[in-house]
């Protein structure tokens, strides 16, 4: 790791790389045994699958130093889960789940020297990826594979103070393929990146809130929340997105903090009408809970309420926020 992380200047997120990664192949038919080394290059033929047809997936968790002392991480479980069913997605051979868990946990343990303080944690990044050597494969799955987990110290996501988003609403464009969203994989970041580019080149906007033939989905790193002060609104889950663990976490809290919590398909006309007087706000990992602060749609501008975050997203990103840095009770076993 770099000595650039330091408390005045944070390094942008994931741009640190801590010292130790694990690593596992797949090949002849059998996982091999997992190995934790320090970071270096990958050894890979140029004609691999993965750099060919695109056979790769990866997850996104979280670690948080606990005041008690030991390292927690973020719902693996659930990330556990999305793995294999990317990995399925993909065709990619899965090593049993207790294995990939092994292989994260001793990543953390490894680490451990370079875990920041709460609300900083150690992100976690397990990849996928099809090695097999040859350039006839486009029609078959890669039958050898490598597993490695990375991982980041990352800072506070609002550091220097949460900012009101800047969000540019795609109407036509669809993020990936209908059935695909709901796999992690490089190939949908990849299809999204151009309408995220223009989205920043063009129009000064951070991110792009993907509604194809209007119906709401998700930005192309984040679920999509709106809020007032009793209710929150969130497509219901389907292939065409991915299922964010945090997008599950906030309905959890909001059901707790006795809102209503309805999942249904809305437009962009319904977001426009909701967001005069209610909030925007997109989840994940990286920016837990991040409020919306306007939105560009057929080239005007709309701001979100006064165009500040709004006291439902502070509310919610808080309590989700004191979980994970040990400051509420674990009251859902979320931590482990
Ligand atoms: C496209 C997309 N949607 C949603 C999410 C949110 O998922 P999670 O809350 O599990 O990080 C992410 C981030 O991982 C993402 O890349």
């Amino acid at each position: 790791m770099s000595n650039e992380e330091t408390k005045d200047t944070p390094a942008p997120f994931g741009s640190v790389i801590a010292p130790h990664m694990a690593s596992l192949r797949f090949s002849g038919g059998h996982w091999g045994g997992a190995q934790i080394t320090p970071v270096e290059p990958l050894s890979l033929h140029p004609a691999a699958h993965v750099l060919h047809y695109g056979s790769s997936c990866f997850e996104g968790m979280k670690a948080f130093r606990s005041t008690d002392g030991p390292v927690r991480i973020f719902r693996i479980d659930r990330h556990l889960v999305r793995l294999q069913h990317s990995a399925e997605l993909l065709c990619l051979p899965f090593p049993p789940l207790d294995i990939v868990e092994n292989m994260i946990r001793r990543v953390v343990e490894s680490n451990e020297s370079v875990v920041p303080q709460p609300p900083g944690a150690l992100y976690l990044r397990p990849v996928l990826i099809g090695t097999h050597e040859g350039i006839g494969g486009a029609g078959k799955p890669s039958p050898e594979a490598l597993l490695y987990v990375l991982a980041s110290p990352v800072g506070d996501y609002f550091s220097g103070g949460a900012h009101p988003l800047r969000i540019l609403i795609e109407d036509q464009a669809m993020r990936t393929t209908p059935g695909f969203g709901q796999a992690k994989s490089g190939g949908n970041y990849a299809a999204s990146l151009r309408h995220v580019k223009h989205a920043r080149d063009r129009y000064g906007a951070e991110q792009v809130l993907f509604c194809p033939g209007g119906d709401v989905q998700e930005t192309g790193a984040s679920n999509f929340f709106l809020f007032d002060d009793r209710r929150v609104l969130t497509k219901p889950l389907s292939p065409a997105f991915l299922h964010g663990v945090t997008r599950d976490s906030i309905l959890v809290l909001a059901r707790e903090l006795g809102y209503e919590v309805i999942e249904r398909d809305f437009t962009v006309a319904e977001l426009k009408d909701w967001i005069r007087t209610g909030e925007a706000a997109l989840s994940g990992t990286a920016a837990v809970l991040s409020g919306v602060g306007s939105f560009i749609h057929d080239g005007a501008e709309l701001t979100v309420g006064d165009g500040r975050i709004g006291p439902n997203t502070l509310r919610l990103r808080n309590a989700l926020l004191a979980i994970q840095s040990g400051n509420a009770e674990d009251r859902f076993g979320w931590l482990s």
